[in-house]
């Protein structure tokens, strides 16, 4: 099937994907640095669901009140503003899908997972090199894969090809997304976030999140690669960006050296960003699947993981001895 060319692409998905609503009110009156309580309560009073996960959120046991509250006014003092931001950001990404035909085909699930794994195993890096605003690398993290959603909601049956080229070919996703549409998620996204005219060190790990950023390590860079370390960690449906597993072993270990982070903290935090998910995924009213589920996929991954490097493991060791043996027979 033949697909429009990649400025057509662009110039459609920023035409129709205009920025949420409310997420845009909700923006505009959080970066006023005049706003008081009364006013960003009252945006978010607007949005009966944004309302819902507010005073969800906010009587959850994370923020510990005894008395439960009732007021939206109340829960944006007592949850802060960042955090607001960070709830009605990921309630607006999430809210794009609606459509139940993309539900059937596509397991939207797993990207609703991904996306809020990454997003959590980020916010706990920024939180361990020290990173100024965590809760940006949380942002960052639901909207790095912007460009996924957009060409699932507008160029559907090109998309869950590239899909399948991923699934069946073992292509890597943005060789897969060049051959089927000469862009990747990554500039389609980017594309839009520009538009939204978000903070720009936020369209530049969009754009640029799936390669590490090296050099000296501006916040912008210092971002990007936090990002690009956490996606590689989550188990998503687009596990094999490149279907060369060294090569994936060693992004990590560059990115851990870039951030100065050592091994087992990435695998701390990995173990409790899988709980955190989940009881994110509660107070957005999302469906990632249960921790038995989720679990069993690690379970599962862990075990393909295994069984490459096992393969690898035995083709170096036999083209080693078969080396010892032509060095053997040459000395002789
Ligand atoms: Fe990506
Ligand atoms: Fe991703």
């Amino acid at each position: 099937m033949d697909y429009p060319c990649s400025k057509d692409i662009v110039a459609k998905v920023t035409e129709v994907g205009s920025l949420p609503q409310t997420l845009a009110a909700v923006l505009k009156v959080i970066n006023n640095p005049d706003s008081a309580a009364d006013q960003i309560a009252e945006v978010i009073s607007r949005d009966v669901s944004l309302t819902t996960r507010v005073l969800r959120m906010v009587n959850s046991a994370q923020f510990g009140r005894k008395r439960k509250v009732t007021k939206v006014s109340e829960a944006v003092i007592i949850m802060g503003i960042n955090s607001i931001k960070v709830l009605t950001l990921s309630s607006s990404v999430f809210g794009m899908v609606t459509d139940k035909d993309l539900f059937k085909r596509c397991n939207i699930k797993r990207i609703w997972r991904h996306l809020i794994e990454t997003a959590s195993s980020a916010r706990s890096i920024a939180v361990e090199i020290k990173y100024k605003e965590p809760e940006e690398a949380f942002v960052a993290g639901i909207l790095h894969d912007l460009g996924i959603i957009l060409m699932l909601l507008y160029y559907r049956e090109g998309y869950l090809e590239v899909m399948e080229k991923m699934t069946v070919d073992k292509e890597g996703i943005e060789a897969a997304e060049r051959n089927i549409f000469g862009l990747t998620h990554s500039e389609v996204g980017a594309a839009m976030t520009g538009g939204w005219k978000l903070p720009s060190n936020l369209t530049y790990v969009v754009q640029n999140h799936h390669s590490l950023s090296t050099g000296i390590m501006p916040e912008e860079a210092a971002l990007n690669n936090i990002i690009a370390l956490a996606d590689r960690m989550t188990i998503g449906p687009f596990d094999n960006y490149s279907p060369d597993i060294e090569k994936n072993i060693e992004f990590i270990q560059s990115a851990c050296r870039s951030l100065n982070l050592s091994n087992d903290a990435v695998n701390r935090i990995r173990k409790e960003s899988i709980l955190e998910s989940i009881k994110l995924a509660e107070y957005l009213d999302l469906d990632i699947g249960d921790i038995l589920e989720i679990l069993t996929e690690a379970n599962d991954k862990l075990a393909e993981l295994y069984f490459s490097l096992e393969r690898i493991y035995i083709e170096k060791r036999n083209l080693q001895s078969q080396l010892n043996g032509a060095v053997t027979e040459t000395v002789a």
